[in-house]
């Protein structure tokens, strides 16, 4: 994940580099539930209305909560499926709070409503994400539900309401990308404390549908949209913040647009984007299924590290004798084709293993979603 506000506040108001911080666990992703009442045209846990046997109980949920606090992990991103459709969403959600987590809700808002509203602002999210990929039509086409926008259009509103952070959730395809500028004036519009864009992955049915990927025109058109959009909103002296998933040569791409516009501050952003390093699937960002089973990131549904049922998390997260999790951990990764020679890899850590994986069969192979030139990675 790439958070552009911040680079681009440095191009405007440079700060001294700090040393990097080292949290100790890994932000986890937990697939709490795989049940959903939509169905995704590009979902990655294939989730579908209907109960999937085996799925962690609550008890169990809570022990794996010890362990990942005792671990360190600092966040816990509770997700799904949909996770309001979890028989115990709030108490899962209050005991997370009470041990002091970042607590933070996936949904795709369809399911909020003025009867929960006030149970969902009592639980103190520290963010709720909320999923909009595109208007109207769009979206309700992108998530096969007719009235899902609208749903999910009230939902946000509830939340503003009620002073909850809440963000929009974006992926963007071929199917929704001219609508991309209508979802930033939406933010305008609505408020909105920020705006994640996430590129497709290859993982579940984004792997079925990958040919309705955007090309590479498209995305480098949509950052650049991007990047103007929060830097227009800084010079306004506006809070909103900008974020990107997926796609790792974001940062890279960044910079290269940072040299046109912001020559002067260049070799310092490099500098930043070199702290972040990009990629942290299987390091700082980890993801529990609602088997309980561990994969380096939410993608990897098709690869198991071990279940929680039988190990530890934190016992499985630093267990590098598998050779995935062995790659990831090494710096730089074991890349191979263009990622390898890349000029940039300081910055993009080698971008997203699972797209590579699912193309080609190897996860070391060059990523096939890097949309930057030949001259731009040599
Ligand atoms: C799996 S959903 C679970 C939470 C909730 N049901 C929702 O849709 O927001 C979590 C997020 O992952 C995004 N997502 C799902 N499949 C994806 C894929 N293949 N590539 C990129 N993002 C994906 C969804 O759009 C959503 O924002
Ligand atoms: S992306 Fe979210 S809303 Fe859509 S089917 Fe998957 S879990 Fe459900």
């Amino acid at each position: 994940m790439l958070r552009i506000t911040p680079y681009i506040q440095e191009l405007l108001n440079p700060t001294p580099l700090k040393p990097a911080r080292k949290p100790k666990g890994p932000v986890v992703i937990w697939n709490l539930i795989r049940r959903c009442n939509l169905m995704c045209k590009h979902c990655y846990s294939i989730s579908v209305d209907t109960d999937f046997p085996g799925e962690l109980s609550t008890d169990k949920i809570y022990t794996v909560m010890d362990d990942l606090k005792a671990f360190g992990v600092p966040v816990l991103i509770l997700s799904g499926g949909e996770p309001l459709m979890h028989k115990d969403i709030y108490t899962i959600s209050q005991r997370a709070k009470d041990m002091g987590f970042y607590v933070a809700l996936s949904t795709n808002g369809t399911l909020i409503n003025a009867d929960n509203i006030q149970q969902i602002a009592d639980m103190g999210y520290d963010y709720v994400g909320i999923s909009l990929d595109g208007i109207g039509k769009t979206h309700d086409q992108f998530r096969r539900q007719e009235g899902a926008f609208d749903a999910s259009l009230e939902a946000v509103r509830l939340c503003r309401q009620n002073n909850i952070k809440i963000g929009l959730r974006f992926t963007l395809t071929q199917d929704n990308q001219e609508q991309f500028p209508k979802m930033l004036e939406l933010l305008e519009t609505e408020e909105i404390d920020k705006f994640y864009l996430s590129h497709l992955n290859y993982g579940g049915r984004g792997n079925k549908n990958r040919k309705d990927d955007v090309y590479h025109q498209m995305t480098r058109q949509a950052m650049e949209k991007l990047f103007e959009t929060c830097l227009n909103t800084l010079r306004a002296g506006k809070t909103r913040e900008f974020v990107t998933g997926n796609n790792d040569a974001d940062g890279v791409f960044l910079l290269h647009w940072a040299k046109k516009h912001f020559p002067e501050q260049a070799a310092h952003l490099q500098a930043k984007l070199e702290q972040w390093g990009g990629n942290s699937s299987g390091v700082n960002i980890a993801n529990i299924d609602n088997l309980g089973t561990v994969h380096p990131d939410t993608f990897w549904w098709n690869y198991d590290l071990g279940n929680v049922q039988d190990r530890p998390f934190s016992e499985i997260w630093q267990d590098t004798s598998d050779p995935l999790m062995a790659g990831l951990k090494q710096n730089p990764r074991p890349l191979k084709g263009r990622c390898a020679s890349c000029k940039y890899l300081k910055i993009c850590g080698g971008n997203t293993r699972v797209r590579a994986y699912q193309v080609t069969g190897d996860a070391w192979n060059e990523d096939p979603g890097c949309y930057l030139s030949d001259e731009e990675v040599t």
